[in-house]
């Protein structure tokens, strides 16, 4: 049987705001499995980025529970939690969230060091030809194409080795020929590496094309 990435069971989310409560996720039952390619689509505000950030261990959760790599979140120890975060889960952001000063090759050796492995620069040279930039290596994000630096960003986060990917609206920013190049190479990762991905998108032709779809609304699974 494939192994759990994410177990999800009544997860809850809830902010407060002054005197308002909003949950923003609201009971989410959901289990993803290694290999699978997931899209989180739902209406601004449905709780996407909210879920992701739990998935992601960047937010804590308020109820029910959730696993991640077969580690129970609620009882697992912040500095765990940022060992797992750090080492264990690539992510990928709408605004790519490259370091502006940095090139191509050192935003890659970045993310090594930040993850706690060797900068190895070597690794960090084949994974740029993977995602088809090695004549972009020493290129500063604004030297580069929105495109570019998306699959810079994509980079970084597979040369950790992570055990699953999180996407974050990861063509948000792109215009439509370019989505469909970055989107192809996500789908080419996680059919060519069987890496889990869990993406959040606007974009129906994008969420159209995963294996699984969840629908969010209003913080609660509609399909
Ligand atoms: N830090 C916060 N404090 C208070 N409310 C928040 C916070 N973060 C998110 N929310 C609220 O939680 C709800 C879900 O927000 P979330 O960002 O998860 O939605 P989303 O589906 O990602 O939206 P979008 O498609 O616009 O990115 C929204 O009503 C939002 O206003
Ligand atoms: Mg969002």
């Amino acid at each position: 049987m494939n192994r759990t990435i994410v177990k999800a069971e009544k997860l809850r989310k809830v902010y407060h705001l002054f005197a308002e409560e909003i949950a923003a996720v609201d009971g989410v039952d959901l289990e993803i499995t290694a290999g699978e390619f997931v899209s989180i689509m739902g209406p601004s505000g449905s709780g996407k980025t909210t879920l992701l950030d739990m998935i992601g261990c960047l937010d804590s959760i308020s109820d029910g529970t959730l696993e991640i790599l077969g580690e129970d979140v609620s009882s697992t120890p912040e500095s765990q939690l940022v060992k797992t975060r750090r080492g264990q889960i690539g992510f990928i952001f709408q605004d790519f969230s490259l370091i502006p000063s940095l090139t191509a090759l050192e935003n890659l050796q970045l993310g090594l060091f930040l993850a706690g492995k060797q900068t190895n620069r070597q690794k960090c040279l084949e994974m740029l030809d993977k995602v088809h930039l090695s004549h972009r290596c020493n290129h500063l994000p604004k030297q580069m194409s929105g495109g570019e630096q998306q699959r810079v960003a994509i980079a970084r986060a597979l040369v950790i080795e992570p055990d699953f990917l999180l996407a974050d609206e990861p063509t948000g920013h792109l215009d439509t020929a370019t989505t469909q190049t970055v989107f192809a190479l996500l789908k080419e990762i996680n059919a060519q590496q069987n890496l889990t991905i869990i993406l959040a998108t606007h974009d129906a032709s994008i969420g159209s094309q995963t294996q699984r779809t969840i629908l969010l609304k209003d913080g609660k699974i509609a399909s």
